[in-house]
């Protein structure tokens, strides 16, 4: 790291802070680096549940490849100094435009997790989307986060949608600045590593997850602090006392399938505050939600773990932006592995960049000190991928000439 960078990330920590900050980004300098530490630290089965994609992982590498692809050209003789990455999200400052997207059991990867991702992230100033299927309930996050808390929901509609709407009603209760309903889980789909890691659906702790578990003995060390991780946020609609098994089997019930047009609009008028959908890869499904009031999209193939014949969801911004213009914020994830990728993304026309695995292995290699080491990455390496390309500030990267030669074109979605 050079001394600009080195200054740069001194400026949001104390002195003791800032030194230990920077000697793990002397050890662990990307992202990448953290999935290294990661698999040999994690117990496998928990290593394969978060890292692994559907089919044979196809969509996670044409992510990977899709952002590698994206060329930016910078303009010189401007920028002296790597400047501030802050930005505005639906009327809302933050560090940068850099968040955490919704994780569903994210104790897998360190138990606690949700408490350290929160905690980071309102120290960091990053918008952190906390997942419906989480070992903290709503409103404890927005107690640990209550400057960055954005609240994910899945499709509860059992009973006119009524653990649904009550989670709605509990998210705006307790402060929630965002709600996202994500829609691209409408089937259960196969994800093989998970499988062959011995996790069994429906969910049993099984002797050989058990045992997997005794092979790492810091996971295990967090266990026994933060015990094993339960959705929370569902305790009050499920009998008292359930087990592990059962509420597994409780959600299975309960939840299914991906909200249809309807049920997004009953949602828009019960929730107040800015409504995004999660999952849109077509301008067509675009244009039909902003027409119904949702003022955001995740421009995502949610990691490459659900199909992956899906596009890259990089691609697929273009398009999108196209399609809304300016009447929707649009937020990329999926393959992000640095602020090189933020600002890629930025440049082909999102206004964010949310990542969710790289997250997860921050975690996995090193406990509660992850997230923000990864946050301290992502925004120093956003930061000087702003200067490297002269601009002054987040929004100047939307005018940086990008090279972008896999971009979905409106006419290849057909009519
Ligand atoms: C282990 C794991 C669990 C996830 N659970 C959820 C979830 O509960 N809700 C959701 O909307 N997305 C979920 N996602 C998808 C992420 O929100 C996000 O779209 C994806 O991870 C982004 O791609 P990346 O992992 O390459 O950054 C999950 C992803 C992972 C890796």
């Amino acid at each position: 790291m050079d001394d600009q960078r080195q200054t740069a990330s001194a400026q949001t920590l104390s002195a003791r802070e800032a030194e230990a900050a920077l000697a793990l980004m002397r050890q662990l300098p990307t992202a990448f680096d953290l999935r290294g530490r990661a698999r040999k630290r994690m117990p496998n089965f928990a290593f394969e549940y978060m890292d692994g994609g559907a089919g044979a992982d196809l969509g996670i590498k044409r992510n990977w490849d899709a952002l590698d692809a994206v060329e930016l050209v910078p303009r010189y003789g401007k920028v002296v100094a790597p400047p501030p990455a802050d930005t505005t999200l639906f009327g809302r400052p933050y560090a940068a435009p850099i968040g955490v997207a919704p994780i569903g059991g994210p104790g897998t990867a360190f138990p606690g997790a949700e408490t350290h991702l929160a905690k980071a992230a309102q120290a960091a100033r990053l918008p952190y989307t906390l997942g419906v299927l989480s070992g903290i309930t709503v409103e404890q996050g927005a107690a640990l986060a209550p400057d960055v808390l954005w609240f994910q929901l899945y499709r509860f509609a059992r009973n006119d949608h009524k653990i649904g709407f009550d989670l709605v009603r509990r998210a705006q209760a307790c402060g929630a600045h965002a709600l996202v309903l994500t829609i691209d889980t409408p089937a259960r789909t196969i994800r093989p590593r998970e499988v062959r890691s011995g996790i069994v659906n429906p969910f049993k702790l099984t002797m050989r997850l058990r045992l997997g578990a005794l092979m790492a003995p810091a996971w295990l060390m967090a266990l026994r602090t933060s015990g094993i991780p339960r959705f929370v946020s569902l305790n009050p609609y499920m009998p008292a006392n359930t087990s592990l098994e059962e509420s597994a089997a409780f959600i299975r019930h309960e939840q299914g399938g991906a909200f249809t047009w309807e049920e997004i609009a009953k949602y828009r008028e019960r929730w107040k505050g800015p409504l995004i959908l999660k999952g849109v890869l077509h301008p067509a499904d675009a244009e039909r939600a902003v027409s119904l009031g949702v003022d955001g999209l995740f421009a995502t193939n949610h990691g490459g773990r659900q199909i992956d014949a899906l596009p890259a969801s990089i691609d697929a911004v273009p398009a999108l932006r196209a399609a809304v213009g300016n009447k929707a914020t649009i937020i990329f994830d999926s393959g992000m592995r640095s602020g090189v990728d933020a600002a890629r993304a930025i440049a082909v026309g999102a206004d964010a960049a949310f990542a969710g695995k790289s997250f997860l292995w921050s975690l996995g290699a090193l406990g509660a000190r992850g997230p923000r080491h990864l946050m301290n990455i992502y925004i120093e390496d956003l930061r000087a991928s702003l200067g490297q390309l002269g601009c002054k500030s987040v929004d100047e990267l939307r005018g940086v000439s990008a090279r972008h030669r896999n971009a979905w074109k409106r006419e290849d979605f057909g009519a």
